[in-house]
């Protein structure tokens, strides 16, 4: 019984950490259009080189959730988490490839994704301490760094 008050306070001690100073859904400057072949490009590098870290690691949340924990069949915990879901999705739908959905531009996703990863945002903390080996690893890290990094000078020639 402990353990489990313990988890639905984690729980929710990071639902409220998860949106301070946050602005949602902005998206003011609408970018060029990108051309189809550098979206395929950046794409293609995501399936070899990413695609398999995220399954493993953002899909729970950002995509289809492969088998939902234990504690989900709790009313408290299946609300937040069913929340979490549905948010991720919003900023982030990682199902389907690259470009991704939700609320960014390929550009900002990249961007996004960039600033999550370097700052050990992502997956949050309250998810990390149930699994731990959801935590990205350096390599892990490197890969998504290069695939960033290469898409977002793709993209950014593309705007010249
Ligand atoms: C436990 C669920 C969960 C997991 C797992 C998770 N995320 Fe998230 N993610 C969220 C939620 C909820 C938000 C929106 C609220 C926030 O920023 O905390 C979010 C937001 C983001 C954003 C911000 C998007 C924006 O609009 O600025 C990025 C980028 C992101 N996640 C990337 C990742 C990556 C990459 C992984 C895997 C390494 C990952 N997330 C794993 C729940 C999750």
């Amino acid at each position: 019984m402990e353990k489990l008050i313990f988890l639905i306070v984690i729980f929710l001690a990071g639902e409220l950490s998860a949106h301070q100073g946050e602005s949602h859904g902005k998206k003011e400057e609408q970018e060029k259009p990108v051309k189809q072949d550098v979206l395929n490009e950046i794409d293609q590098s995501y399936r070899e080189n990413i695609a398999s870290i995220f399954e493993k690691k953002c899909m729970d949340c950002h995509g289809e959730p492969k088998k939902l924990p234990w504690y989900h069949a709790l009313p408290v915990a299946k609300n937040i988490m069913d929340e979490d879901m549905r948010e991720a999705k919003e900023h982030l739908d990682l199902r389907g490839g690259f470009p991704f959905k939700g609320h960014g531009t390929p550009l900002e996703d990249l961007e996004a994704i960039q600033e999550v990863v370097r700052k050990d945002e992502m997956p949050p903390f309250r998810y990390k301490i149930m699994h731990w080996s959801s935590q990205l690893t350096n390599t892990e890290k490197k890969a998504i760094e290069e695939w960033v990094e290469r898409g977002k000078i793709l993209l950014g020639d593309e705007e010249k």
